[in-house]
């Protein structure tokens, strides 16, 4: 016998779970920075990464971010300095509006955080280019926390700070003047310095110049570019104790590719015998421009990652540190200094390996690191994948990681380590289905 009940004698919480399923997810709502975003399938921000929006490190005046941030502002003291903007865009800001082909990588669930489908965490500060030139700035900066979901290492952490710098010069004699001027004042202070630039042409064939630029004009604001950016690597490690002890600094320009740019380059500078890679930079594409509605202009735009830089500067070895509040860490710097930073002890390492069978929709390993990051925070310092094969006989796929526990800040016994690794095995079978082996 089917017994009939009406929709009104059904106790509340039975809507909650079942209706959903057919006009709206029952996952909770994401409560970010005061607003509630609805949840749905494409939701992928964990709670260790909430955790961090809104912390605003590069806004303190005396974390190493914040140094960092005010010196490079300083150095452009006439660009106009942004920063606070929402890390909440759509895919339109982060990516179409910036000629990102509609199958590019960083789209994908496994590379950024998704709110919900329509909504994300910026992935880098470009993001906001468009709105910016729209409001008619035309010398700016822009600093902000950018989110990227990544292996987890010594260099990598899934929250950063990038810098934005852009400069329009409108497209007639006017702007020529304007550039031939700000060209020759850099080029003079860069001969008296001590730099050694190694530098690829302007333009070339695989570097072009956009065919609505005038090929006179494109070529003077990529040398403005090139002579900026050179200026600000000085600022920035030019005689610096510690850094290159009287030799010259040596910046190198390669060609690069950015789909919002072209042409395009990286810079690099030569440190401790290695060269490193410190920003990408460009000639804007017109699209950018013209969405903004900015007519008859053209500009130059670069971005560049704080916590790299601040790494060399203040000699800065482990990423994680920069969430540090431990005093042994924050009160060793001051504002408007670089200083060396002095290691307190370092903890002794913990490793504990987890072997496991794949789930048959697989398993990326950004979404195993996110598992572990979001089970112990901060006490994970590097995961290594150190063996993964495909049985021949069955088809199923296994994988090992090492994962390194270690805290920043105190000693971890093998208990407490022992405890949270069990935590990680519980949450990865409890959400990823796995099989341990
Ligand atoms: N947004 C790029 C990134 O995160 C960096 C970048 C490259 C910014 C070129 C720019 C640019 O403005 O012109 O890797």
């Amino acid at each position: 016998m089917t017994v009939a009940v009406s929709p009104a004698r059904l106790p509340r919480h039975f809507f909650r779970t079942f209706q959903c399923r057919r006009c709206y997810s029952t996952r909770p709502p994401v409560s970010l920075l005061g607003q509630r975003y609805a949840a749905d399938s494409s939701t992928n921000i964990t709670s260790a990464i909430i955790d961090k929006v809104g912390r605003n490190l590069y806004m303190n005046p005396s974390h190493p971010l914040g140094i960092l941030q005010s010196l490079i502002s300083s150095h452009f003291h006439n660009f106009n300095s942004m920063v606070g903007l929402n890390p909440v865009v759509t895919p339109a800001q982060n990516f179409d509006d910036l000629g990102f082909p509609p199958d590019h990588p960083g789209r994908a669930a496994t590379d950024s955080y998704y709110i919900n489908k329509d909504l994300l965490l910026r992935t880098h500060t470009s993001a906001h280019e468009v709105e910016t030139f729209a409001r008619g700035e035309r010398k700016w900066l822009l600093s902000a926390d950018v989110y990227r979901r990544d292996e987890i290492d010594a260099s990598h952490y899934p929250v950063f700070h990038q810098m934005e710098g852009a400069r329009v010069f409108s497209a007639d004699a006017v702007g020529r003047a304007e550039l031939e001027d700000d060209n020759a004042r850099l080029s003079h202070h860069l001969a008296r310095s001590n730099i050694v630039i190694e530098d690829v042409p302007h333009i070339t064939a695989s570097n072009p110049h956009q065919d609505v630029h005038d090929p006179v004009l494109a070529e003077l604001v990529a040398l403005n570019l090139k002579l900026s950016l050179n200026s600000l690597m000085l600022t920035l490690f030019g005689d610096r104790a510690g850094v290159n002890e009287g030799e010259p600094l040596r910046v190198r320009w390669i060609e690069a590719y950015f789909p919002f740019t072209t042409p395009s380059y990286e810079v690099e500078v030569f440190f401790r015998g290695k060269w490193l890679e410190i920003l990408g930079c460009g000639v804007v594409q017109q699209q950018t421009l013209d969405r903004a509605r900015v007519p008859d202009s053209i500009s130059w735009a670069f971005g560049l990652g704080l916590e790299r830089i601040a790494m060399i500067l203040f000699s800065i070895p482990d990423i994680r540190l920069f969430w540090s509040q431990d005093p042994r860490f924050i009160s060793q710097f001051t504002a408007g200094q670089i200083n060396t930073f002095k290691p307190y002890s370092r903890y002794p390492a913990c490793y504990k390996d987890v072997s496991f069978w794949l789930p048959h929709t697989g398993l990326h390993d950004n979404d195993f690191c996110d598992l572990v990051r979001d089970t112990v925070g901060d006490l994970v310092q590097d995961v290594v994948l150190i063996d993964s094969f495909t049985h021949p006989k069955t088809n199923r796929s296994s994988k090992c990681y090492r994962i390194n526990y270690c805290s920043m800040d105190r000693s971890l016994s093998n208990d407490e380590a022992n405890s949270v690794h069990a935590q990680v095995i519980t949450n990865l079978k409890d959400k990823f289905g796995v099989e341990i082996r």
